[in-house]
């Protein structure tokens, strides 16, 4: 390339452009060139690098000698001082034209970058990323505040709907207590007035018996006095003798007085019972029998373990141990077996009308009993297990019997309480524990396991 073609192809670029010597003689130079620094074109001509530049000449010599032997680029720096005296740090892309020849020194083409220009543009640009970097921090900053407000009140919310649950338990729990109080206490009303205005006139059939057996007594001794002084009674006696069968009267009457007895005993032990029973609105522990307390619940539910129409009777086999007198709330305790019991006894209802409409043998129980065992687990624990042979509990409501106001009764024989405040009773006021086990279609078993003296 000579200068002019050079002159020509550089015309166009917009970088500074200069083309010299091997020794360093400009031999042409561009526009941009000259605006870098600040002549006209024609003040540089026939000018030397070295007078422009602020490096050594041996530098730029140094410099020029390997552009001119490489065939690669030549990378180098070249500080410019400009026509205002400013210095202008340029990096320099040296590239060989022509080579050194004999006849001519090589051509070496120098291509311009102000770096000054570029550092401050860079220095803008730091500024710049600076800022940026800036903002993004703090939108990071916002981001994370807004995060963390965010998760302070999922964490709120979440407290105060766990609260809200809890209350809603304790509500819920309360009504179920009191609805059941209402029911038992109730019941406990009827029970306690019943057997206070049975007790009354029993007592005194029972206590007039004695009398009335010795007298009678006395009376046929009279009678058969009279027959020994008088043997030849008038025909209208000895006629009357006859339809009234003295002799069996005499023997009978006896037995009569007997089984009075026994009946008005039993009458006071129901009544007895009875008072067992209502002992439900008693607050205070205290220590009692607990064979006494199943016999009670049993015996309120005498009725329903009888044979009637539809229903078998339900044998109860009762397998005692001897059992140590346990501290508790007995009305409570008494609610709690009488709870379990009628369970059962719905349970065992329930398998015999199934068994008048299924054709599955399966179903048919003939034999409808409740087992009730107690057994001492050590000395300060005992249990008590009441198990039946009737439908048992089937694996999809097995998990709900404790729960309030869960029923598979139809509506208005069960409340679905029952269990729930036994379990209440059992866990929390005794501190023991209620457990139920079943195979479906066989029967169902619940255990309950009392301290002896709880609370
Ligand atoms: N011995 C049992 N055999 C089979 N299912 C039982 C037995 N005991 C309880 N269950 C089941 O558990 C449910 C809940 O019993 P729970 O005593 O709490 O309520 P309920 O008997 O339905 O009504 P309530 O006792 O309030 O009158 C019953 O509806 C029944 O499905
Ligand atoms: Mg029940």
């Amino acid at each position: 390339m000579t200068p002019e073609q050079f002159l020509e192809f550089a015309r166009v670029l917009p970088e500074p452009l200069l083309l010299v010597s091997g020794k360093g003689h400009l031999l042409a130079t561009n526009q941009p060139l000259a605006d870098m620094l600040g002549l006209r074109r024609q003040e540089l001509r026939g000018k030397m690098l070295i007078e422009l530049v602020t490096q050594s000449a041996d530098d730029v010599v140094e410099y020029l000698q390997a552009c001119s032997t490489s065939r690669a680029m030549v990378i180098g720096s070249l500080t410019f001082r400009n026509n205002d005296g400013q210095t202008l740090i340029c990096r320099s892309q040296g590239a060989v034209i022509q080579p050194c020849s004999h006849e001519s020194s090589a051509l070496i083409l120098l291509r311009l970058e102000n770096r000054t220009l570029a550092s401050s543009n860079f220095v803008l640009l730091n500024q710049k990323i600076d800022e940026l970097a800036k903002e993004v921090q703090r939108r990071k900053q916002a981001e994370e505040a807004l995060w963390k407000a965010n998760q302070d009140l999922e964490i709120r919310v979440e407290e105060r709907t766990t609260a809200l649950q809890e209350t809603l338990n304790e509500l819920q729990l309360t009504q179920t207590q009191l609805i059941q109080a209402e029911k038992m206490s109730g019941l406990g009303q009827i029970v306690a007035g019943i057997a206070h205005e049975i007790n009354n006139p029993v007592s005194f059939i029972h206590g007039n018996l004695h009398h009335a057996h010795k007298y009678t007594h006395d009376l046929l001794n009279l009678v058969q006095i009279y027959q020994q002084v008088f043997p030849n009674t008038p025909l209208e006696i000895q006629h009357e003798l006859e339809e009234i069968d003295l002799d069996f009267l005499i023997q009978d009457i006896t037995k009569l007085f007997q089984s009075m007895k026994v009946g008005t005993e039993r009458i006071q032990e129901i009544v007895k019972s009875l008072r067992n029973f209502s002992r439900l609105n008693e607050a205070e522990l205290k220590q009692v029998n607990i064979h006494e307390g199943i016999d009670s619940a049993l015996m309120i539910l005498e009725h329903r373990l009888q044979a009637r129409h539809e229903y078998p009777e339900i044998k109860v086999i009762k397998k005692y141990s001897q059992l140590p007198n346990v501290t508790c709330y007995p009305g409570q305790l008494n609610q709690v077996f009488m709870n379990i019991l009628a369970n059962a006894i719905d349970a065992l209802e329930a398998l015999a009308l199934n068994s008048q409409t299924t054709d599955s043998q399966k179903l048919i129980n003939n034999n409808p009993q409740i087992q009730i065992k107690t057994e001492v687990i050590n000395e300060k624990w005992i249990a008590v297990s009441i198990a039946d042979n009737g439908l048992g509990i089937n694996e999809q409501i097995y998990s709900k019997v404790f729960d309030p106001f869960f029923t598979t009764k139809p509506v208005g024989k069960g409340t679905g309480l029952g269990l729930s405040v036994s379990y209440q009773i059992i866990v929390e006021k005794h501190g023991g524990q209620l457990n139920c086990f079943s195979v479906p279609g066989k029967g169902a078993e619940f255990v309950i396991k009392i301290p002896v003296n709880s609370v």
